[in-house]
């Protein structure tokens, strides 16, 4: 098929990415019919995709507004994805001009398309890079220029640690972001979560990213509060994301069809 001036030549266009396959679940054109196809698997196994899709993206929205309220001025933004409605410079950088922002992601998809819409902003950048190396994560040049590390910095980690495995040492990722980061820095999570759901949904999602270069890694709440060692839970601690500082209670119903837990979390000192 056609190769489309968004798709680099080294992506491969006959395997699902998981980038690809989340830009399709909310409604983007940025995917192929390999994608769509994975996605409409996922949503035959796990009806509420694209809603948690929504639900994740919402999260991230009230988390930056958020930040933006406390004071936090800095956002490393690892596994951004492709670029949608509500990135974190459109959000933070509407609220505050001077708010800077470092975008990571591994997806070659995502990094072309981030750098192409961040084109001509000084204080938001892209890099290709792994969250399974937040050393080279935190060396890389581009990112000591955009952020002071003496001053709080939010390090998000939105919809992507599922897909690190417990052998890639999430806690000892997130120990070496944290030991890097100043008092007052905060850290933002949401994963995909079991908890409440039938075993065979969960066997079934598993077996659809498993066509991918991302295998699943759902953990339970517990799981994840261990995840925040060091930081401190703003309330309401970690819960299904639609029930985060909703804008309205109505907001919140049915939360746990959203499948993703979050929260976030604050450095202190
Ligand atoms: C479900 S999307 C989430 C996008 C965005 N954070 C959000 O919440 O809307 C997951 C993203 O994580 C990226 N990703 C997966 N594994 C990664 C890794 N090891 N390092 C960096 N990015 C990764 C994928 O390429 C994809 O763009």
């Amino acid at each position: 098929m056609p190769r489309p001036d968004w798709a680099p030549e080294s992506i491969d266009i006959e395997r699902p990415s998981v980038a690809r396959m989340y830009d399709y679940y909310l409604g983007g054109s940025h995917n192929f019919a390999v994608d769509r196809a994975a996605a409409q698997a996922m949503i035959a196994a796990v009806p509420e995709a694209p809603l948690m899709a929504q639900a994740n993206r919402a999260f991230l929205r009230r988390a930056v507004q958020f930040l933006i309220d406390s004071g936090v001025r800095q956002f490393l933004d690892i596994g951004s994805g492709i670029p949608t409605v509500g990135n974190v410079h459109e959000i933070a950088q509407q609220a505050a001009p001077d708010a800077r922002v470092v975008y990571i992601d591994v997806d070659p998809v995502a990094v072309a398309h981030s750098r192409q819409i961040l084109a001509g902003n000084e204080r938001a950048t892209v890099l290709q890079e792994d969250l399974r190396n937040p050393a080279r994560i935190l060396d890389r040049p581009d990112v000591r220029k955009l952020l002071d590390f003496d001053k709080p910095i939010a390090v998000m980690i939105v919809a992507v640690l599922h897909f690190v495995p417990d052998s890639d040492d999430p806690s000892g990722i997130i120990a070496t972001l944290r030991d890097a980061l100043a008092p007052g820095s905060y850290l933002v999570l949401s994963q995909a979560s079991d908890d409440g759901r039938r075993a065979d949904e969960r066997q079934e999602a598993e077996h659809v990213y498993q066509r991918t270069d991302n295998p699943l890694n759902v953990r339970s709440r517990a799981e994840l509060t261990r995840l925040f060692d060091g930081f401190e839970l703003i309330e309401p601690g970690l819960v299904w994301v639609p029930q985060w500082r909703p804008d309205s209670p109505e907001s919140a119903e049915d939360a746990e069809r959203a499948v993703f837990i979050g929260g976030v979390g604050r450095l202190g000192g």
